[in-house]
């Protein structure tokens, strides 16, 4: 049975890609940023995860505006990365996992989520930069991409995604393989990066979402998507993918790590790291 080990959250944003090029790691500017992960490196160099489900957005290397899937799930045994004119290298490709790829697209069709299954799909920023980050000397595991819409309205709401995330959790226990897995939300938090309101950041906000995360992740459903703008900025809508990770994740987690950082670019950049709780677990400490 595949076993959810835990979850991260973490931004992405391009900029984070050319400092890593540049090796910009203990620069006064980033070193705050990037000693956020020696905790999530330690973690993951014990548990040892068989593959990764990474919840993010794509911003238009796959989709555009003309045709834009509100949740797509890649079934494909490699993911590349192409150039997306950030001044990033363009990233080495990553596994994937196609067996394990159709059985949370089966499961997940299943129960009610009409996505879009792709054999083909690029990965861009929002997934390379966070694998980058966790597994800065390569070896990452295989992946399974989900893209959710951010960036187009309608977007789904904070319950659906919350959802499609408990969709996949279901699905992952079910997968008769013996695998551990971690489940991974990219983006966020505030941010703004067009308009009036461009450069908007929401500490308050972003510390109300992290905790509410982890002690009552249902709780965060009930804003609407006009309020998660207005809240967390037109971009900070990518907490969207956040919100699945936690859905993926069992009813209750231990948060092990986290560190917020203001601004990385034009964003709150913000790390989270959860261990899952399994329910033999939980019943024990009840
Ligand atoms: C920035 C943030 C993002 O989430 C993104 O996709 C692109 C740019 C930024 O803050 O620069
Ligand atoms: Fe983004």
């Amino acid at each position: 049975m595949a076993r959810i080990i835990g979850g991260i959250g973490t931004t992405h944003v391009p900029a984070i890609g050319k400092a890593i090029a540049e090796q910009k790691h203990d620069d006064p500017y980033w070193k705050p940023f990037f000693s956020g992960f020696t905790a999530v490196h330690k973690w993951l160099q014990t548990e040892r995860p068989d593959v990764a489900v990474v919840f993010s957005n794509d911003h238009g290397l796959n989709f555009f505006l003309d045709k834009l899937p509100t949740f797509a799930v890649g079934a494909a045994n490699e993911y590349r990365n192409e150039d997306e004119g950030w001044g990033i290298p363009v990233s080495r490709a990553a596994k994937g996992d196609a067996p394990l790829s159709w059985h949370l697209i089966n499961n997940v069709v299943e129960d009610g989520f009409d996505i879009t299954m792709c054999q083909e799909m690029l990965i861009d920023h929002a997934v390379t930069i966070p694998l980058n980050l966790m597994w800065p000397q390569g070896g990452w595991p295989p992946i399974v991409p989900v893209a959710i819409n951010t960036v187009q309205h309608p977007l789904p709401s904070m319950a659906r995604c919350f959802e499609l995330g408990r969709s996949v959790g279901r699905a992952l226990a079910s997968y008769p393989q013996d695998l551990k897995v971690v489940v991974i939300g990219t983006g966020g938090l505030s941010h703004q990066l067009d308009g009036e309101r461009a450069g908007f950041i929401n500490k308050e906000f972003d510390t109300l979402c992290m905790d509410q995360l982890s002690a009552d992740p249902e709780a965060l459903t009930h804003y609407t998507i006009p309020q998660l703008v207005e809240l967390a900025g037109a971009q900070g809508v990518e907490f969207l993918n956040w919100m699945a990770m936690r859905g993926a994740l069992g009813g209750t987690v231990r948060e092990l790590h986290r560190n917020y950082h203001i601004p990385i670019s034009n964003t709150a950049a913000a790390t989270l790291l959860f261990e899952n709780r399994p329910r033999a677990e939980r019943r024990k400490a009840a």
